[in-house]
């Protein structure tokens, strides 16, 4: 097919031997089929900041670091520079998560980096060869969907343990392929220890894997893997090694006021007693 203009430097450079042919058009991104080295790989191509509908950037940015004050400043401006900067960050988020968690050892397409703004990749396929099904194209048995939803929350941790949230989790980003599902889509993935919306975006991520999932084995509405991974993380307990349970008992907020309280009242009788013996040392002086 004719190459497409973005993939053109590619072609120039000798990454790309060929574009075979249009995969997906999507909200932020448009993907193609092309030949690498002889192999089959997807290049996904950024949409340019004004054409993309990604409306919450903001919030996915916090905790991001520019490469160098002067970038992170120009950044924080908004000036052309600095927009160009944040579009080169952008870029650069997805085959930065996809090679941090392909070490991590989740199961996210093996990236081959990232080139003026086009993402190369390891094109997921199902057994057959055929391009993967995303989730919310298949249907599943109930004991594949607790199988799958297991490895899903696995693969959650071990992001976390990496530092990462997804931020944008649902059956849409995630591929099904011979040996169970693959997470994709990564430009948002969140600073787990920068973000203040860190917590909130686990638990929905979370929470839209286990709703698609519950449809097909109702028994996981019921875990609470998200607040239970949180909780972990948060106290530098989680490994990931650690063997989740799925439940988390919501801690007792009245039991925790009471013990503010007795805390605030300890301090006060010292306090009082302080004071006495203070005066008790005046009286006797
Ligand atoms: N590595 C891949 N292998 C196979 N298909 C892919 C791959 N990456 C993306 N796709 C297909 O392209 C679509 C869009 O890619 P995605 O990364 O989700 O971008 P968008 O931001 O446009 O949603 C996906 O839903 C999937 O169907
Ligand atoms: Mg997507």
């Amino acid at each position: 097919m004719k190459i497409p203009k973005r993939i053109q430097p590619l072609v120039d450079e000798g990454l790309v031997d060929e574009v075979l042919r249009p995969l997906m058009s999507g909200k932020e991104a448009d993907v193609y089929v092309v030949r690498c080295a002889g192999e089959i790989r997807c290049a996904k191509i950024y949409k340019e900041a004004d054409k993309r509908s990604f409306k919450k950037a903001v919030e996915y940015r916090e905790g991001r670091k520019g490469r160098n004050s002067r970038r992170s400043r120009a950044m924080e401006k908004g000036s052309k520079f600095g927009r160009q900067e944040q579009e080169q960050a952008w870029q650069n988020a997805e085959v930065d998560a996809l090679y941090r968690l392909a070490y991590a050892g989740v199961r996210v397409p093996q990236p081959y980096g990232c080139f003026d703004g086009v993402l190369l990749m390891e094109l997921i396929t199902d057994d057959k060869g055929f391009v993967a099904p995303r989730l919310n194209d298949v249907t599943l048995t109930a004991e594949q969907a607790q199988i799958d939803h297991k490895k899903v929350m696995k693969d959650v941790q071990l992001m976390l343990c990496a530092g990462l949230i997804h931020g944008d989790l649902s059956e849409f980003n995630v591929l099904l392929d011979h040996t169970g599902p693959v997470i994709i889509d990564l430009p948002q993935a969140v600073d787990a220890a920068a973000n203040n919306n860190a917590k909130r975006m686990l638990e929905r991520d979370v929470n839209n894997m286990t709703q698609f999932y519950g449809q097909y084995a109702p028994e996981i509405l019921s875990t609470r893997y998200g607040k239970e991974m949180w909780a972990l993380f948060e106290s530098g307990k989680l490994t990931p090694d650690t063997e989740l349970t799925g439940q988390f008992a919501e801690s007792d907020k009245a039991a925790n006021v009471d013990s503010v309280l007795a805390e605030i009242q300890a301090a006060f009788d010292e306090e009082q007693d302080r004071k006495e013996r203070i005066l008790q040392a005046n009286e006797e002086d």
